[in-house]
């Protein structure tokens, strides 16, 4: 499978942890991929938000990222979301758990919290006020400073070289706790390799 994955970017990321250098390479020309084997009902990010106006380009700095999305997502304003990220490691041809992996059971109420990663590389670039409308209001444009993600920022420790992804899953309940029949899935595809030792 790795063989059909079109390397289409190469980010030169420059890591120093462990005191080596790393470079890494997004594998998917949109950055974001389908679930493989979702249940029914699961949404891709397309059923999150409309990303007709968003666009993203990347270089040796990092992942430039530019324009607005839209969200589509047909849930109700008082729904509690849910946000969940797992980074997975290929190993010997089957996704494996990593230590990293985030749980947010209100996202809404933690979109903004200064020291989560998703604060980092997104919601501090809304410039528009979505406080009180989260993810939760179809129709409603989320509009995005053009910024620069340099992944480098965001990755503490040492890291193993390697075919990588990040799943991120949003699910919706409303005010009895039910779940709301569609939930969304994605995930971002990268390699790390090891482009110097200390
Ligand atoms: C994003 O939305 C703003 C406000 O509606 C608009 O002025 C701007 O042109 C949009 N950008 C893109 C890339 O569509």
């Amino acid at each position: 499978m790795e063989l059909e994955l079109i390397l289409l970017a190469i980010l030169s990321l420059l890591s120093h942890a462990n005191g080596a250098e790393y470079e890494l390479v997004v594998v998917d020309e949109d950055i974001f991929s389908s679930c493989p084997d979702a249940r029914p009902g699961t949404l891709d990010i397309h059923g999150l938000l409309d990303m007709s106006e968003f666009s993203t380009s990347m270089d040796s700095d990092g992942v430039t990222v530019s324009g607005n999305t839209t969200m589509v997502w047909d849930i109700q304003l008082e729904d509690r979301v849910t946000l969940s990220i797992n980074l997975l490691y290929l190993d010997r041809g089957t996704w494996k758990p990593t230590i990293f992996s985030l749980f947010s059971k209100d996202f809404c109420k933690d979109m903004y919290e200064k020291n989560q990663i998703w604060y980092k590389v997104w919601t501090q670039y809304i410039s528009n006020d979505i406080k009180d409308k989260c993810l939760n209001s179809p129709g409603t444009k989320i509009i995005l400073e053009t910024y620069l993600v340099r992944l480098t920022t965001t990755i503490a420790g040492p890291i193993r070289e390697g075919h990588y992804k990040a799943n991120i899953v949003f699910r919706a309940f409303d005010s009895y706790g039910a779940e709301r029949p569609t939930r969304i899935c994605y995930e971002i595809l990268g390699d790390f390799f090891k482009v110097r030792n200390e």
